[in-house]
């Protein structure tokens, strides 16, 4: 079984992500960790337990992250995750608490105790998996790869920077300079994953708590991006991070150099995708151009049809 760590800030997208993780039986899901970044952290970890209950993760560890970027002041989207993070669904209250250790430390914890090394699937702002590697750099030696949601040759948060790298260019750097294989799924791929009214059909023939739940929160996320962004449907980005590890033959990516605009006056938080190799700096990621866009949605509706 893979063993991985989420660290998320659900977040409609985040909260997807989990669902289709946990209906996997060849993931291990080692603990969810929350950050601030869709919303402010009690609530993305209010949001993270609730989705636990849902899919009964109840044995997994929710450990509360980053309640601020590194160094930067915190900006949520409540335009589009609503000013819960999880607008949409009503969701009873959770069933339990959070964990007292902060999410950072769940993360070394987590990786240290681990005899298989560990993936890693960041789908927020990446200031608590810097904050570990910063502690405990020697966790290094048993990540496995560290698959996330970031970035793209072009932005939506800015014109040219992506919401989760945007909130924390700083640890996003870190992230991308720590010599760990990094995957990334940036908007050009995320884009591609839109759940349209026709996925949200098929969401809704599914006869089940989990499935309606899922098919309410992709019509309240499709209502945002089509206020701001003019789409027909929500792109799924942070689902991707999941569906990578269970299924990678449905992605067509590409080997490139990634850093991070950290100074820039107009372009902090934008990611440099070496996608011709011009700078000659070494290759640290693997970046991702093409979504089998059916293979997909086959594998979210099948995860769905099993609760
Ligand atoms: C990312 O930002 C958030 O709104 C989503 O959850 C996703 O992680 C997309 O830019
Ligand atoms: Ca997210």
């Amino acid at each position: 079984k893979r063993k991985i760590i989420i660290d998320c800030d659900p977040g409609h997208d985040d909260a997807i992500a989990i669902v289709l993780a946990a209906a996997q039986p060849e993931l291990d899901i080692l603990g969810i960790t929350t950050v601030s970044g869709n919303a402010e952290i009690e609530k993305t970890t209010m949001n993270a337990l609730k989705i636990c209950d849902l899919v009964s993760l109840t044995d997994v560890v929710v450990s509360k992250g980053a309640s601020d970027p590194l160094i930067r002041l915190r900006e949520t989207a409540p335009g589009i995750h609503g000013d819960s993070g999880l607008d949409g669904p009503e969701l009873p209250e959770p069933s339990r608490s959070w964990s007292e250790e902060h999410g950072a430390d769940t993360i070394i914890r987590l990786v240290k105790e681990s005899k298989d090394p560990v993936t890693i699937l960041p789908t927020g702002p990446l200031t608590n998996v810097a904050l570990a590697l910063s502690k405990a750099p020697e966790i290094k030696d048993n990540i496995e790869e560290i698959v996330l949601m970031g970035g793209g040759t072009f932005g939506n948060w800015t014109p040219t920077a992506e919401f989760n790298i945007w909130a924390d260019p700083e640890a996003a750097k870190k992230v991308f300079d720590s010599g760990i294989p990094v995957v990334v799924m940036g908007l050009d791929i995320t884009h591609q994953a839109l759940a349209t009214k026709e996925v949200i059909e098929e969401v809704n023939k599914i006869d089940n708590k989990v499935a309606k739940i899922v098919g309410e929160l992709l019509v309240f996320f499709a209502s945002t991006y089509k206020e701001m962004f003019d789409f027909d449907g929500a792109p799924v980005h942070d689902v991707l991070t999941v569906a990578y590890c269970v299924a990678p033959e449905l992605f067509k990516m590409k080997d490139v150099n990634i850093t991070v605009e950290t100074k820039g006056e107009f372009t902090a938080g934008t990611t440099l995708i070496d996608l011709h190799g011009v700078t000659g700096r070494e290759i640290n990621a693997k970046f991702g151009l093409e979504l089998d866009i059916e293979g997909f949605w086959k594998l979210m509706i099948e995860a769905l049809k099993k609760y």
